[in-house]
Order: C-alpha cells, then structure tokens, then sequence
C-alpha cells in the first residue's frame, strides 16, 4: 500500500519553509533528500561505532567493518552483482567514471574509438576526453534528434574493430530521456569487442537495476541522488574485468604486500578502494538501500511516472512552454523554458522566492544545450516523495513567473 503521507513523514527536512513557504523539493536528479532512517544509521556510525575498517583488532573496528561489509552485501543484491566483491565504494558516479577511463589507458592506442552521446553528463564526457589526450584514441558521440533520442542508426555506423569503450547513461540527468540501453548493449556485443560503461547516476534511483541481465562491464552510480549521503557511490565492474586491469589510487589497503623492491595489490574490491573509505555514508548507503527496498522499487516508479505525466500534461496547458525531450521515453525529470524568457535562472528565482527548489542552467550538459541553442533550461525533477499538490504549486509558480518575465 503506497502511503504518501507516511512516505513524507519519513523525512524531516520537507517539514521546513524556504522564504516563508513549505519547502516544494524539486530538485531531486541534483540530489535527493535523506530519510530519517538513513541520517540515524549515519549519526549512529559516527556515536558508537566511529573506527577505521579492515585494520584493526578491536571491536569497533571489526564492527564498523561487518557494518560496511553488511552495506556492500546489500549493494550487490540491489544490482544484482554475481559477488560482493565486484562492488566497489568510490565517491559517487564521476569518481567511478574517471577510475574506468583511467585504468583503460593501457587498453587503448592512437586511433582506437570510445564512443559516448550527445545526452552525456559532462562527467561522461570529459574523463574520456583526457583518456583520448592519453592515448591518441578519438571520442566519436551519437547524435540526438529534435527530440533528444538518440540515433543508433550512427552506432551501427561507428562500431569497428578500432572501437574499445562504449560509455552511455542510462538516463539523461539532463532531460530524464531513458536510453534503450539493451538495444546499444546488444549492438556493442554483436559488433566490438568494446568495454560497455553504463552511467546509472540517474537510473538506480529510479529503476530496478540488474546488472548480470544488462551485461554491461561497469555500471556506476551515486548514493546521495537515492537517498543516501553525499560522497557516497558505487562502481561495479565484472570480476575478471577488475582482476586484469591495473588499480586506480595506491595507499593504504590496496596492498598486498608493499616494499621498496615492488608492491603487489590485494585482491578485490580492495585493490580499487586506497585509504580510509566513507565508512559512515557506505554504511548508510545500505540504509537508503533498506529504504527503496522497503518502499518498493515499482512504487517508486509507477508514482514518479505519475507526478512526471502530470507535470508535462499541466504545463503542455500553458501557452509558450517547451518542454525537451517532450516525446521521447522518460522518467522523474522535466526539462522546461519559457519561451521569450532568455534566463532559466530568472524563472527558477522567482520559483524560490515561492519556496520550490529546482535547478537552471545548463545541468552539466553543455552539448545538449548547444543542440538545442540554448543557454539552460527549468529542471524540475521528482523524488518518491513528492506529491501532485507540489506540481500544481510548481504550475502556479511557472505562470507567476511568465506574468512577471513575459
Ligand atoms: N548531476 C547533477 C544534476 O544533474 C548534479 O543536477
């Protein structure tokens, strides 16, 4: 049974005002709000359990470590990982985008192809940019239509032998456009021999993730946008992947043995996890895993499909709006401007002043907005925990705003 009001309850901070009004949170693809249960786990690491894991003897250390490692259990059953140890702790999505494109380098030789698209967050987009500076390899980026959907025609064209990375988000922050990632995957496996890279930082939070049925290489993603802590995220790789590649950042716990003759590396998920981890937001990351799971992952789907189609359809009402990405497949995002109103941050101003928080500008997606030529856009995006009383405050925001702006 699917209880908004009880979901609310759950989260203390939606409680507040910002500028005298009931905060309106629309700003979850930025990051989502935390619940309560999640801040307890977290302050209750930091109260009584506060050591360091995998190094000591004593008892809080030994308890913080089955507590992480309870954490990494829960993870690997939320994607659907074959083992634990292909679950790697990093600080949230570009960190595992810039330790993929990093441990590569060795792969990769002058005119070899990475592939990426034009709907990529600009941390898709650089780490692979600087491997391309490494190596010689050259970025080729599916194109979008007027619509933003991708045009696979072109990756059938670009698959070769010379192609050695496949790296696409599941969803676009940017736009919510959900990609038909099984079609690219297929395609990938079918023509190259390429390494499939899946940026699911707008995905997990959103959808059912099982990474063996997906069979993509590495699947990344960040804790703080489903409900967990910030500096929070996870990298999952393929076993035999990880165990070929070289490590990432050397330190402390990624040893096996180290001297000054040579270091051997420990076996996995360490080898990827150098110095003190995030023990207390790891931990808590479990606790918003506990969260979605509890929730149910189709009830937080089926609702935010609902306030999304709501959305769209309220403001589709409403003269001189465009909406991008209007009729492609989406989820949990809408991407909006008002036409003859230049600045997306004028309108999200005056959307503030009424207590709703969504994000302007460019989203970290500057391609897109070329693409359209544009500056930004009026992002509103949803979490589990809006209502549909939130859009209709968010509509009359929109309308107050073409009052004034227009
Ligand atoms: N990548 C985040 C966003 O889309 C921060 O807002």
């Amino acid at each position: 049974m699917f209880d908004i009001q009880e979901i609310r309850s759950q989260f203390t901070i939606l409680n507040r005002e910002v500028n005298g009004k009931p905060l309106v949170y629309l700003d979850n693809a930025a990051t989502s709000q935390k619940p309560d249960s999640v801040l307890k786990v977290w302050n209750d690491y930091y109260t009584e359990l506060n050591a360091n894991v995998h190094r000591g003897i004593h008892t809080l250390s030994q308890l913080a470590t089955e507590e992480m490692e309870l954490s990494r259990r829960k993870i690997q059953k939320f994607i659907n990982a074959k083992h634990d140890f292909e679950v790697i702790f990093t600080k949230g999505t570009t960190e595992g985008l810039n330790l993929i494109a990093y441990i590569l380098t060795q792969k990769l030789k002058k005119d070899d192809e990475i592939i990426i698209s034009y709907l990529e967050h600009h941390s898709n987009i650089v780490p692979w940019q600087l491997l391309c500076e490494r190596t010689g390899a050259k970025l080729r980026v599916i194109p979008i239509d007027e619509n933003g959907i991708l045009q696979l025609d072109y990756l059938d064209e670009f698959l070769s032998e010379k192609t050695k990375v496949v790296s696409v988000n599941q969803v676009s922050n940017a736009l919510g456009i959900v990609n038909p990632i099984e079609e690219i995957i297929a395609k990938t496996r079918k023509n190259s021999d390429a390494y499939i890279v899946i940026d699911g930082a707008q995905s997990a939070p959103h959808f059912e993730i099982d990474v063996q049925k997906m069979d993509c290489d590495f699947f990344v993603f960040s804790g703080h946008k489903m409900y967990a802590p910030m500096g929070t995220g996870i990298l999952y790789g393929k076993q035999e992947i990880l165990e070929e590649l070289p490590p990432f950042h050397g330190g402390g716990e990624m040893i096996a043995t180290c001297s000054f003759d040579g270091t051997t590396y420990a076996g996995l998920p360490f080898k990827y996890e150098a110095g003190t981890p995030n023990v207390g937001g790891n931990i808590a990351l479990g606790a918003a895993v506990d969260f979605i799971e509890k929730t149910g992952r189709q009830n937080i789907q089926n609702h935010e499909n609902a306030l999304l189609d709501y959305a769209q359809r309220q403001l589709l009402e409403l003269e001189n709006i465009k909406i991008y990405g209007e009729k492609a497949k989406r989820t949990g995002v809408v991407s909006f401007n008002l036409e003859g109103v230049g600045i997306s941050s004028d309108v999200g101003m005056i959307l503030d002043k009424m207590g709703i928080a969504v994000r302007t500008g460019h989203h970290c997606t500057q391609p897109i907005m070329d693409f359209f030529n544009i500056a930004g856009t009026v992002r509103a995006s949803f979490a589990v925990y809006n209502t549909f009383e939130e859009i209709d405050k968010l509509i009359e925001g929109v309308k107050k705003a073409q009052k004034m702006l227009g």
